[in-house]
């Protein structure tokens, strides 16, 4: 994970200063789960993602999304499907 020059990390929480003074790691080490209208779930933060039989899901970005359409063909990423076929969400559930 990397911290930008404004204190905060990859997903934009703020990080604690190190003994230098430096920036370097999230001071809330949580992740969140964002749902999208009409689209995936964004999971930003530091989890783990599973697959039914245990196996961890690749993952190589600090904010992935997960697809809830059921339409992707790399799932459980979203690869922009729900798009294809017309996936509506109402905004009041997640
Ligand atoms: S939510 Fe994007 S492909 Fe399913």
């Amino acid at each position: 994970m990397t911290t930008s020059p404004t204190g905060h990390d990859d997903a934009g929480h703020p990080a604690a200063p190190t003994s230098a003074g430096a920036p370097a790691r999230p001071a809330t080490p949580w992740a969140s789960i964002t749902a999208c209208p009409d689209g995936p779930l964004l999971v930003r933060g530091d989890v783990e993602i599973l697959g039914p039989d245990g196996t961890p899901a690749p993952r190589q970005r600090p904010t992935v999304a997960l697809c809830r359409c059921g339409a992707s063909g790399i799932k459980p990423f979203c690869d922009g499907s729900h798009k294809v076929v017309g996936f509506r969400t109402d905004d009041e559930d997640l």
